[in-house]
């Protein structure tokens, strides 16, 4: 079996980082970046840290519209795709390298997979959930990390070959935990105790875009009862210095640049709690039994609310500022994402359809 996948955005190479060394078990793989992200602090710390083999080809796209940088993508995609006949073609999440794969991969001799299926916000209005939907509908494989994304596909009339396999960013923070709790030095960096500072990260665009939006998330962190640290997307960074809200940010909040994901992972699991719009930060906080105040207005992760771990606040100040005062008492804490082991099913799973050219067999 000869799988190509594609990645472009930092969580597609924290996904990829635990999906590769179980698929080179069995497999060769092809593996592309497409550039999407390319700041050393947003892509070469991943593959660094995480041990993720050198991209076999870099297609350099960097940031653009919309529509120029898929664009860009998918003519570098159907090239790749034309000059290695991949079995298969695989694809993480939702980002614009994401719908990129999906247009080639559905037009061309390949079995199509979709990483992270089903994953519904229900908001047309943003471009990840555009993705999702595309890419979901033309995909011959999905593979979906909690109980729920198989409803949301059925409701959409997709029911074959889907797959929970559970969530691949589970296995990831498994296997950084510990590493990140011998080997991190943030917390001395940045003079920080455990238990006593606030986390937070904003990049969504209708954050991000909206400065309004950007200044009410402000209000709400700056009166935080604790010490809040932001490692800031360069996306962020422009828009706070586009709006003159620069000064502001840091003069109340500790702004620091994104950080690798080691960093992270133990700024998240020593923090009291976590402010955040990104998807993939709000599980980890799950994962990791951090309180999470989601600063959208819906999410993808229901299950991380309904059992109250989670918050939705949406970019306002009061509910965010209620949320990082509240005293959390959780117990009975869910497992709808799986045992750790996502990856190597995946894998598995892979393997025997390409082997037997047969629908996938469920577990
Ligand atoms: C992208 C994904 C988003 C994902 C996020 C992960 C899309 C539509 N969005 O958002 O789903 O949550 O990645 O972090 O695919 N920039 C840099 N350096 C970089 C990359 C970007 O400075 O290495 C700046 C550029 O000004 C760029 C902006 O960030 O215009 C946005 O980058 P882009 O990749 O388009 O979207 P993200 O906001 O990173
Ligand atoms: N992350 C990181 N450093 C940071 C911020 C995030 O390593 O400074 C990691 C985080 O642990 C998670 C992933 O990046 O695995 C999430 O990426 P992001 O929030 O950019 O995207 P989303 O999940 O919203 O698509």
């Amino acid at each position: 079996m000869n799988v190509c996948s594609i990645v472009g955005a930092r969580p597609q190479f924290v996904k990829a980082s635990v999906v590769t060394p179980a698929l080179r078990k069995r497999c060769e793989e092809v593996l592309v970046h497409t550039g999407q992200h390319y700041d050393e602090e947003l892509s070469d710390v991943f593959f660094d840290e995480l041990g993720i083999p050198e991209p076999d080809y870099n297609l350099g796209v960097g940031s653009d519209s919309h529509g120029q940088q898929t664009a860009d993508m998918i003519a570098g995609i159907e090239e790749i795709v034309e000059r290695t006949s991949p079995d298969v073609l695989l694809l993480y999440g939702d980002t614009n390298s994401t719908l990129a794969g999906a247009v080639i991969g559905s037009k061309a001799d390949v079995t199509l997979v979709h990483i992270e299926g089903g994953l519904r916000s229900y908001n047309r209005e943003m471009p990840e959930e555009v993705n999702r939907v595309a890419t979901d509908h033309l995909s011959d494989v999905s593979f979906v990390p909690c109980e729920r994304a198989i409803e949301n596909l059925e409701a959409e009339g997709i029911t074959d070959d889907v797959y929970f396999t559970g969530d691949v960013m589970y296995d990831a923070i498994l296997k950084a935990r510990e590493r990140a709790r011998e080997t991190s030095t943030i917390l001395e960096t940045h003079g920080l105790e455990p238990d006593e500072f606030i986390l937070t990260t904003v990049h969504r665009a209708s954050n991000t875009d909206d400065r309004s939006n950007l200044a009410a998330i402000l209000d709400g962190l700056a009166n935080a009862p604790l010490p809040v640290v932001f490692p800031a997307h360069p996306r962020t960074v422009s828009c706070l210095r586009e709006y003159g809200l620069w000064e502001r940010a840091t003069s109340e909040l500790e702004v620091i640049d994104p950080v690798g994901y080691l960093d992270f992972v133990r700024l998240l699991d020593a923090a009291e709690r976590i402010a955040t719009d990104s998807g993939g930060v709000q599980k980890e906080a799950f994962f990791l039994d951090t309180p999470c105040a989601t600063l959208r207005e819906e999410t993808e992760w229901k299950a991380t609310v309904s059992c109250g771990w989670n918050v939705i606040v949406g970019p306002h100040r009061e509910p965010i500022e209620a949320a990082l005062e509240t005293e959390y008492r959780l117990e009975n804490k869910p497992q709808p994402y799986g045992d750790g082991n996502a990856s190597e099913r995946i894998a598995r799973l892979l393997e025997s359809h390409v082997e037997d050219g047969e629908p996938l067999a469920s577990e």
